[in-house]
């Protein structure tokens, strides 16, 4: 039995892939042989760097994810260039702080942003994968959820905690009346990662909070998540379907 991780052929789509978590499961992917359609928003240049530097022939890819219309097209787009899909790792996110003492259209406007983004977008780019993937009779999809999915988060944040857990119902959905198809569907709950989103958190409540929250003695970065994210693509773990895989340094276990 072969244990090598070796994606050489396969195409995978990375959401969010510019910068923090998801370029460095770009490069964990790319490292494994993948060819990576690498999604961004806003920051094209840090986009096509990281395209170039994981080479396999890997791409950009723009689009929008508040806005539903634009990522109706995302899935086809890169099947149009790339020639196939074999993977999507929806890990494109936002966490909008906001009080519930914010006045009633701030709190609903950023509530529906949130969910915009990262669950009504991801479950558009689900349907569409998973249409793809049943025709081939084979695919994976990895969703980037987090830990305050299980374990709640602050006041100011509690759309993110909500859209996360969406990610959650809506994945184990998946895994578990698309198995037959040959469509394959994860979990991944981080929890602090060094990236912007989380210096945005550590900004406002110190760095601290965060490590005294963690079992171990760093905080938990990019390089630490991608790895399995190519283990889940690789086919080897088809049986671990629906299931979530925690990786929060021990901050929450259960
Ligand atoms: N960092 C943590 O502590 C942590 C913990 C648990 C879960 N997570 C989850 O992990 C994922 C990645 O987080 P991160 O910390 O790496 O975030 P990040 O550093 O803030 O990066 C966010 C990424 O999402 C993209 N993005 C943001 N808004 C978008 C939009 N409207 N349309 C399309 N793309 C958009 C950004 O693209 P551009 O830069 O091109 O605009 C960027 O590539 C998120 O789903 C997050 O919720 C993070």
């Amino acid at each position: 039995m072969s244990m090598k991780i070796d994606l050489s052929g396969k195409v995978v789509l990375v959401t969010g892939a510019s910068r923090g978590i998801g370029e460095g499961i770009a490069q964990g992917l790319a490292g494994a042989g993948a060819r990576v359609a690498v999604h961004y928003n806003h920051n094209k240049k840090e986009a096509e760097k990281v395209s170039q530097n994981i080479g396999n022939q890997s791409f950009i890819i723009n689009c929008d994810l508040s806005d539903l219309n634009q990522t109706t097209g995302l899935v086809d787009a890169v099947i149009q260039k790339a020639g196939r899909l074999d993977a999507v790792v929806n890990n494109a996110g936002i966490a909008i702080s906001v009080p519930d003492t914010a006045d009633d259209e701030t709190w609903t406007s950023a509530w529906l942003q949130t969910m915009n983004v990262n669950l009504n977008s991801l479950a558009i780019i689900c349907k569409q994968a998973v249409a793809h993937f049943k025709q081939q009779q084979q695919g994976h999809i990895i969703n980037i959820s987090s830990r305050a999915a299980f374990r709640g988060d602050t006041t100011d944040y509690l759309a993110y905690a909500a859209s996360k857990g969406g990610i959650v119902s809506l994945t184990r959905s998946i895994a578990r009346y698309y198995g037959k198809d040959g469509v394959k569907a994860f979990i991944i709950a981080p929890g602090f990662t060094r990236t912007d989103m989380a210096q945005d958190f550590m900004d406002q409540y110190g760095e601290d909070y965060a490590l005294n929250d963690i079992a171990l003695n760093q905080l938990t970065e990019p390089k630490d998540i991608a790895p399995m994210v190519a283990l889940l693509c690789s086919g080897l773990a088809d049986h671990a379907t629906g299931c979530t895989i925690d990786i929060n340094a021990g901050s929450y276990v259960h």
